[in-house]
């Protein structure tokens, strides 16, 4: 979908969308080309969403003033270490999968037979198949069929998602974690992590795909794990306007980009992944590394558009050396919006129901 230009729209609606954009930008540099092109079409999509839904424009409430927040100044962070968190085991099929994936003698065939004693995969891979994301033509009715067209590599990204969101799909705290919008925004984050990694003609554009959808997948283990202490750094960034990070790193001494990089390295993907997820919130590791610094960007992206992981989400602020990095072009950003739109709807519908509907 092209951007309809902003002069098409009510201009009452547009300058209430500005004003509820800049509340959620505040803190973000807006004389950076990139925030600014973010800026400006996080507005033209709120209002023309509010022309269909005026309720898109209710301001972001302020902070809800309550008790102090008992633990963290008195008892100063939390004394878990990051190795206390276990995360839990992936499941058995997954692992036979990544095993016949590493076997360079391993045919698609071999790759098929193994999805095909894994029924949800199979849904997914087959739901996705069929699906408007890949546009492959006629219908795809089996498992041999599906592996081919996608190839291995697809397959591996797909089922490594589909392993991790099958963990994570009854959540005992919906109020600290609103799951179906925590896949949402992996996903999403997902799309624009490979986009960006296609535009910067890397090798490997998958991976970026995958450590997309896990970047974020520290914050889950802290509200499974952790749910008191994780409720705490949700309120502190809450009333003391901290990002969601240094909030994290107040109450536990360390955050869920550290925590999801050991996550990943437990699960024994490769260090290249967990290195990317650790970092991406790092301005160190974003600065030197264009690897952590794709899903940095794609973060802010999908963030700046409202896709977080809870409603209007307020927008981190782009390390603008892991914009430079990158090498790509402010305006590439709205190309990845559009991608955006055409993609997300249905890669999100299928990790969520695991392609069992
Ligand atoms: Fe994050
Ligand atoms: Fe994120």
């Amino acid at each position: 979908m092209t951007e309809t230009p902003a002069m098409d729209i009510d201009p009452g609606l547009l300058s209430a969308a500005r004003e509820k954009t800049a509340a959620r930008f505040e803190g973000v540099d807006p004389t950076h080309p990139a925030v600014a092109e973010l800026f400006e079409l996080a507005v033209s999509r709120l209002a023309r969403e509010a022309a269909a839904d005026p309720g898109r424009l209710t301001p972001i409430p302020p902070p809800r003033p309550g008790a102090p927040l008992a633990g963290v100044s008195e008892f100063g962070p939390s004394r878990r270490l990051v190795d206390d968190i276990v995360p839990p085991p992936l499941p058995r099929a997954f692992l036979t999968l990544q095993e016949v994936l590493g076997n360079p003698h391993s045919s698609l065939r071999d790759i098929a037979a193994v999805v095909s004693h894994d029924p949800g995969l199979s849904a997914l891979l087959l739901k996705l198949a069929n699906s408007a994301y890949y546009g492959f033509s006629g219908r795809v009715d089996t498992i041999d069929r599906a592996v081919g067209l996608l190839g291995a590599s697809e397959v591996h990204t797909l089922a490594a998602g589909a392993a991790v969101s099958t963990l994570f799909r009854d959540n005992p705290y919906p109020e600290l974690l609103d799951i179906p919008l925590f896949w949402k925004h992996s996903v999403a984050c997902a799309i624009v992590s490979r986009f960006l990694a296609k535009k910067r003609h890397e090798a490997n554009p998958e991976r970026f795909f995958l450590a997309g959808l896990l970047h974020d997948i520290g914050k889950v283990l802290l509200a499974v794990a952790e749910p008191e202490m994780a409720a705490m750094a949700l309120e502190m960034a809450r009333r003391e306007k901290l990002t969601g990070t240094r909030a994290e790193k107040n109450v536990f001494a360390f955050d869920h980009a550290e925590l999801g990089g050991r996550v990943i390295a437990k699960w024994r993907f490769p260090e290249s992944l967990a290195l990317i997820v650790a970092g991406h919130h790092d301005p160190a590791a974003c600065r030197d590394d264009p690897d952590p610094a794709v899903v940095h960007v794609a973060d802010m992206v999908v963030l700046a558009l409202g896709m977080g992981s809870r409603p209007d989400p307020m927008v981190p602020a782009l390390f603008p050396e892991a914009f430079a990095i990158l090498g790509v072009h402010p305006q590439d950003l709205c190309l990845a919006a559009d991608e955006l739109d055409e993609r997300l709807p249905p890669l999100t519908m299928a990790f969520l129901d695991g392609g069992s509907h």
